[in-house]
């Protein structure tokens, strides 16, 4: 279903809605009844984004501790001649697009050299809406059409016609477990064409002190944005968390490189989950239910998943810290 939402003489924007409303609620629900039986419970982490949660979240990527934010900031701004020089790109996709903050500084630089397209794709129709007008009323020369949808479902709806650099950032690709991960790269591997290029944003293992400070910050933002998921949850799916019975805590897993989320039980829980059969999970003081994970990453890492694939590392980027990675890679063997 696409709709012309605007049109001047020389400037569209469109919205293509993929996400079928039913079936992503109905996926939603499913997965989270899964998580909440699942031993130790979990949630999926589209519940953080409600109105609030996604306010919450622009929060923390200003946040002193928050470094991944500023650090890809940094990068993009620096090196966004090179990637336009690189590339070529006539069209530029950027997926888990959110607000598109940062990708500003690709769209200056791209929209110099040719730029005819942005694609800006999410799940969120509402930040997508907002993130398009206001990009098409900076940039009167380039095609804005969005595209509402599952990153791990509709890759396909995704316009490939001339060169496209397609964009993952803020370590979003971090979110994923691991075997999520190995598919969704292997889907991009095969949307992409031989001219196309994947610039994918990923943050690095470093110190856990400075982790779990940029997942846990002083003023408590990010421990709002946690808990906020429950608030999301019981208007959702009619459930009956009590919010002020559960901590935030960030916890790093070693052995996964990754900053879990952890919503921890202050005493004991009887919740009950309307919208999922009247589903009843009980937690006891001290339970956790976890509500993200975020991988850090090596640089070899990274090489050795884009390999498996198909794609390979062209240039990689970092910031003066060497705290985050942008690499732009293209499919092996052209
Ligand atoms: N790229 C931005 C936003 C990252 S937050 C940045 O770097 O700051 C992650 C974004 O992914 C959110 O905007 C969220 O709405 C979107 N998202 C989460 N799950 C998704 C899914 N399954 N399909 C498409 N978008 C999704
Ligand atoms: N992709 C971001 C990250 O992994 C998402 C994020 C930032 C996040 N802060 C968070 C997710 C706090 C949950 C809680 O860094």
């Amino acid at each position: 279903m696409t709709a012309i939402d605007s049109e001047t003489q020389n400037q569209r924007v469109t919205i293509d809605v993929r996400l079928d409303r039913r079936r992503w609620s109905d996926h939603l629900a499913e997965e989270t009844r899964a998580g909440l039986s699942d031993e130790p419970p979990w949630i999926p982490p589209v519940w953080f984004y409600d109105e609030l949660g996604s306010d919450l979240f622009d929060q923390i990527t200003r946040l002193p501790e928050y470094y991944p934010t500023d650090a890809e900031r940094q990068i993009l701004g620096n090196h966004a001649a090179e990637i336009t020089r690189i590339t070529g790109a006539e069209h530029l996709i950027e997926l888990g697009s959110g607000t598109s903050e940062k990708t500003s500084l690709l769209l200056d630089a791209l929209a110099e050299n040719g730029l005819r397209r942005f694609v800006p794709f999410d799940c969120s129709e509402e930040i997508l809406r907002s993130a398009s007008d206001s990009i098409a009323a900076k940039r009167p020369e380039i095609d804005v059409h969005a595209v509402v949808g599952d990153f791990h479902e509709h890759l396909d709806a995704l316009p490939m016609e001339g060169v496209t650099l397609l964009a993952f950032l803020g370590s979003t690709i971090g979110n994923f477990e691991p075997d999520q991960r190995r598919r969704f790269l292997t889907d991009v591997g095969n949307v992409l064409g031989s001219d196309d290029w994947l610039l994918l944003g990923t943050d690095l293992v470093k110190s856990e002190d400075r982790l779990t400070a940029a997942y846990d910050d002083a003023q408590g933002v990010t421990a709002r944005f946690n808990l906020n998921s429950l608030d999301v949850m019981n208007a959702e799916l009619g459930a009956n968390f009590e919010r002020d019975g559960f901590d935030h805590k960030a916890v790093w897993n070693q052995s996964e490189s990754r900053i879990e989320m952890h919503l921890v039980a202050r005493r004991d829980h009887r919740v009950t989950l309307n919208a999922l059969d009247d589903l009843t999970v009980e937690l006891a003081d001290g339970d956790h239910i976890r509500t993200e994970i975020s991988t850090k990453f090596t640089r070899d890492q990274i090489g050795t998943e884009l390999n498996d694939a198909g794609l390979e590392v062209a240039s990689s980027f970092t910031d003066n810290n060497e705290d985050f990675l942008v690499s732009l890679a293209r499919p092996a063997q052209r």
